[in-house]
Parts: structure tokens; sequence; C-alpha cells
């Protein structure tokens, strides 16, 4: 912060906004709109969405003044129980988005590159335009970790397939998405007649394609490539990723069997099943309804988290996403119970509005802000002891 005004002395100005609020509008009047109805775009009348952003309203933090302190807040934290545990620089990791190419050439790559520089874990999707093992060349020796879209149980052979790449690759967590065993109802996306994943380009298949167990059943079922019919490999990867039935508490011990590391379940939105993610035995969960883009009419992802933490805060790691966008949001988020945030949309208007450096940019904004807020309050870590729901004030409705 003080090298930007000092380099405002000299008139030199930054190249990205900070004010996070403009992020979204300057990336949007960038981008196709095909490309802003996808990242935009929610479930229904985006009711869920709205409301994600609206609930940290609702939440104030309260200052403590005097409070001796000769450093700013510690910002370390350790995620996943027992032997798994992991140490990660600050309570934010990047949360998994698909088809990143969409905006920006150099897509998941640059994006892992700026977490691996700024020492962020992150999360590959399934969906993604690059393949699991390009993300990791690009993520180097940074934090990274694996969402999965989970196959049907008679494409099995396709899941293992794909966590032994991850594995082998280095992502050490498995993220286990559980609200898309379809895409939403997204009326921005339907207008413009556009499922990036059945595109021409096929922006968002570069996983299967590259997957020799999925290239070995495209050949079985078509007699042929699928270089030499890319629309039809491309509707079989999504059939397959989004197989329309989901998924029984049971058949996680099938991904616990064949993962060597963290199981962490994602769209978790109920006190009863966090309960049965428990009693499974996985390490941590994603409280989440997917920025609103699946389900519409529902509650708010912040409203529902202290209740989940009061149940299972104890048990495992509890993640959070939907509806963060800057970095007092991330302290609300920490003092309702929450160990770590998932960064979504922020970084994908970076990604947009510059690459890399893009990301970079909101990672370090974020990240900043986080610890400014923090200091300002007098809180000196993101430790459950002091930072916890006594800095909060609930706004009356
Ligand atoms: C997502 N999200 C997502 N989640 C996931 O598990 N796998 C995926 O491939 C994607 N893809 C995806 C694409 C786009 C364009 C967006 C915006 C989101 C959901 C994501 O991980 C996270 O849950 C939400 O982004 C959180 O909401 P906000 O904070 O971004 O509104």
């Amino acid at each position: 912060e003080q090298d930007i005004y000092k380099r405002g002395l000299k008139y030199e100005r930054p190249s990205f906004t900070f004010q996070s609020e403009l992020w979204e509008p300057q990336a949007c009047a960038r981008l196709s709109a095909e490309a802003k109805g996808y990242v935009y775009g929610s479930a229904g009348t985006r009711e869920t969405h709205n409301k994600n952003i609206e609930a940290f309203k609702k939440w104030s933090i309260q200052p403590r003044r005097l409070v001796k302190t000769e450093r700013f807040a510690n910002l370390q934290t350790t995620v996943f129980p027992g032997e798994t545990k992991e140490t990660i620089a600050s309570p934010m990791a990047i949360g998994p988005v698909g088809v990143l190419k969409l905006f920006h050439r150099e897509g998941e790559a640059a994006v892992a590159k700026a977490a691996a520089d700024c020492d962020v874990p992150y999360i590959l999707s399934t969906a993604s335009s690059s393949s699991i093992e390009e993300t990791a060349k690009a993520n180097g020796d940074g934090q990274r970790w694996y969402q999965l879209y989970w196959p049907s149980n008679e494409h099995d052979d396709i899941t293992v397939s794909l966590l032994k790449r991850a594995r082998q690759a280095g992502y050490t967590a498995l993220f286990v998405t559980l609200d898309t065993y379809l895409l939403g109802w997204r009326p921005s996306d339907m207008d413009n007649g556009y499922n990036p994943f059945l595109k021409a380009d096929q922006v968002g298949v570069a996983i299967g394609f590259s997957d020799p167990v999925f290239r070995e059943h495209f050949r079985k079922e078509h007699g042929k490539e699928i270089e030499e019919d890319q629309s039809a490999a491309a509707a079989e990867w999504t059939k397959i990723i989004f197989p329309g039935l989901s998924h029984s508490f049971e058949d996680v011990k099938f991904l616990q069997k064949h993962w060597d590391g963290p199981v962490v379940l994602k769209g978790i939105q109920t006190v009863a099943d966090a309960q049965r993610a428990v009693e499974i035995g996985v390490q941590g969960i994603v409280v989440s309804n997917h920025g609103g883009r699946q389900q519409d009419g529902g509650n708010s992802s912040l409203g529902i988290l202290p209740y989940i933490v009061d149940a299972v805060g104890k048990d495992l790691t509890i993640f959070f996403d939907s509806g963060i966008r800057c970095g007092a949001d991330i302290v609300k988020a920490l003092a309702l119970g929450a160990d770590c945030v998932l960064i979504g949309r922020p970084y994908v208007y970076g990604l947009s509005l510059g690459g890399e450096e893009g990301v970079k940019h909101v990672i370090n904004a974020l990240t900043g802000e986080l610890e400014m807020t923090l200091h300002l309050s007098g809180i000196p870590d993101v430790d459950k002891s002091v930072l916890n729901r006594s800095v909060l004030l609930k706004e009356d409705d």
C-alpha cells in the first residue's frame, strides 16, 4: 500500500483498480456476450446469488481499541485434520472455475502461476480448458488441489483415471462437487444459446480429451478417435461429468478408497448433510451454493454457515464460498467460523482484465485488505481464539 502511494507521487498509477466493486463491471464490459453470460450468470432470477451478496451486509465488524501489537495480523492457517494437515499462507484459496480460456488465452495456466506466485492454493476444475498435467506444470511448486465433477458409477474407470492423474501431478486434496450433477437453470446462457462445454472450440473438455480411459471409451462407443469428431466427443464428455443423477453418501467411500489424501465435499448447505459428511469421515466440507448458479430460491451461503459451524466445526475443516467480494467479507466469514474461504468470480474478473497480472492483483488486493481490516479491528490473528463471533454485530433486518 505504501509503495502504491509512493509511486503516486511520481504520477504512476496502478494498472488495475483497487475498487473491488468495479472488477465485475469492468470485466463484463470487455467480455463477449457468451463469456459474460457464463461468469456473471446465475440460476433463475438470481435470487440465491443476490442473497449471497446481501448476507454480508447483515454483519458488522466491531473494532477493538488499544490492542497493542507490533505487527500485522498473522494469516497463516492450517487445514485438514491429523496426518493430512496442510499449512497455507492465508485463509484463502482459488476456487475451482471451469473453462478459463474463455476469459484469457492463457486460462488455467495464468491462474495457476499467479496462485503459486502469491502463495495461495489453486483448485483445478474437472471442466478445465487445460489438462491436469499442464496446469500442474504452470503451478510449479505451488499448493494445488483437484476438484472432481463425479462421473456416474458406470464410469468409475474414468473417475479412477482422473484421480490417479491428479495425484501423480501433485494435487494433494480432492474437492468433490455435489451440487452440479447437471448444470443449473441459467437464463443468461440459454438466451445466448451457449453451453461452453459443447461449443465448437470445446474449451471445457481438455481434461477429458487428454484422458486415456475416456479416449478408449470414445473409441469403443463411436468407432473413431476424438480428433475425428470433436463435437461428438465434447457431447460425450459433458454427459459423463454432468450425468444428470446424483450419487449417495455411501458412494463417497469409493472416492476415499481411490484418493490418498484429504477428501472435501463441496456444496454443503444443510446441517444434516454436514453431519453426514462427518459420519463418513471426510476431512472437510465447502459451505457453498456454487455462487447461486445451480439452484435458485435458496438461502444465502453465509446465512447457513454459523449453524453448520456449531454442528460440525470441531470435526473437520470448513471452507466457505459464494459471495466473497472484498477483504471485509473474508473477515466476516472467518468470524462466523469458516477456516478458509474460496475466491470465485473476483479472480475470473481479474483474469479477464489482465491475465496472470490481473489475477495477482485481485489476490494481492484481497489479501492486503484482509490484513488491514484485521489490523484496524485489533484482531492479531486469524486463529479462532481471537477471530470469532464476538467481533461481529448483527445489524437489524
Ligand atoms: C464456478 N464454480 C465451479 N465450481 C466447481 O466446483 N467446479 C467448476 O468447474 C466451477 N465452475 C464455475 C464457473 C464459473 C464461471 C463460476 C463463476 C463458478 C463455482 C465456484 O467454485 C464457487 O463455488 C463460486 O464461484 C462461488 O461464488 P462467487 O463468490 O463466485 O459468487
